[in-house]
């Protein structure tokens, strides 16, 4: 069964190592027949969270106004979720972390 999958991509280099091997496994997924969105992390606004856990009495609704939202909705929505870190300082980049952050608010609904 065809799947939906995922992409976020954090690094700012648009064609940089980690976006392209987004673009690879993008290649691969459409091959195999299943559907696919890449989401470039830093083409959205995304601030981060400050711990108000406004979300944990409003149902998951996020007390900052930006694109998290629509984000997290798609990643709710997803089969599969491919996350794509350059390694800054030994870690994941702050792209992506901001956004995991960020899922505080309905991360329990993410499939597996
Ligand atoms: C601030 C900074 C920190 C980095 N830290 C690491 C690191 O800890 N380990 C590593 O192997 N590469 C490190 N790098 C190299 C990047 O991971 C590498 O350039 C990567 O290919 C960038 O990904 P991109 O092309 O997708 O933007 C660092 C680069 C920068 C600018």
């Amino acid at each position: 069964m065809s799947k939906n999958v995922l992409i976020l991509s954090g690094s700012p280099r648009k064609g940089g190592n980690s976006d392209l091997l987004c673009d690879e496994f993008m290649r691969g997924v459409l091959e195999a027949g299943n559907t696919v969105e890449k989401i470039r992390v830093s083409e959205k606004k995304i601030g981060y969270c400050t711990a108000c856990y406004y979300c944990q009495t409003s149902g998951g609704v996020c007390a900052k106004k930006d694109d998290m939202a629509e984000v997290l909705q798609k990643m709710i929505d997803a089969d599969v979720i491919v996350l794509s870190s350059r390694v800054y300082f030994y870690s994941i980049d702050a792209q992506l972390k901001t956004l995991i952050d960020r899922t505080v608010a309905r991360w329990t609904e993410v499939k597996d």
